[in-house]
């Protein structure tokens, strides 16, 4: 069975929970549901991985978004074929609402069922979960999030230069940094709110002290 088999059976590209997840993103992102030509193009979107190794030869990853399109444009014409092919940056569409729910899907995806994932389709050391989805979090919100895949290959291609001892220490060690980041920006919130607080009740003191002065 081919990667992409594997995965669209039982894996990340799972054809219900996946379209599923991307269903809700939508929601979430654009207050509404998608209407249901547009569904249907959600459940088709990543069907194309059938058949496919594409964690071995990103060349057939690119390839992923063609039979979905295709399908879509059988059902629906071009709206369809254009919907399903921008759901990524690999077939040149442009980005459409599509896009950014199928990478917002993988913040909102449940951590057990990306652990699953990653048993099932053994993505390697190199994808330390937390990392990894804190890198699709900061990835969003860029104007132009990258694909999740090319976030998965960004960090397989930074662990694979390193030493294998070194490896399990880097991604604690990253997983650490995160952590750090974090727990720094809600402190820095922490202390704007009181700064914050601080300033109103100066202003607050300062209209009470001219009142009284004009008295
Ligand atoms: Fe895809
Ligand atoms: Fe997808």
């Amino acid at each position: 069975m081919t990667e992409g088999t594997k995965s669209y059976l039982f894996g990340c590209h799972q054809f219900l929970i996946h379209p599923l997840m991307v269903i809700l993103a939508w929601k979430r992102l654009y207050g509404c549901m998608p209407k249901s030509w547009e569904s249907v193009c959600i459940f088709l979107h990543d069907i194309g991985h059938i058949g496919r190794d594409y964690l071995t030869y990103y060349s057939e990853k690119k390839k992923h978004w063609i039979l979905g399109a295709r399908i879509a444009r059988l059902l629906f014409g071009q709206k369809g074929y254009a919907l399903v092919a921008s759901h990524t940056g690999q077939s040149g569409f442009p980005r459409s609402k599509l896009y950014y729910s199928d990478k917002y899907s993988w913040i909102l995806a449940p951590i057990w069922w990306l652990r699953l994932n990653d048993k099932i389709e053994k993505f390697g050391e190199h994808r330390s979960l937390h990392v990894w989805r804190n890198l699709m979090i900061e990835n969003f919100k860029n104007d132009c999030p990258k694909g999740s895949h090319e976030i998965y290959l960004e960090l397989k291609e930074r662990t694979n230069h390193m030493p294998s001892s070194s490896k399990e220490q880097s991604a604690f060690s990253l997983e650490r940094k995160y952590q750090e980041i974090v727990e720094q920006k809600e402190k820095l919130i922490k202390d704007l709110r009181i700064m914050i607080a601080v300033r109103d009740n100066l202003i607050a003191e300062l209209k009470r002290k001219l009142l009284h002065g004009k008295d």
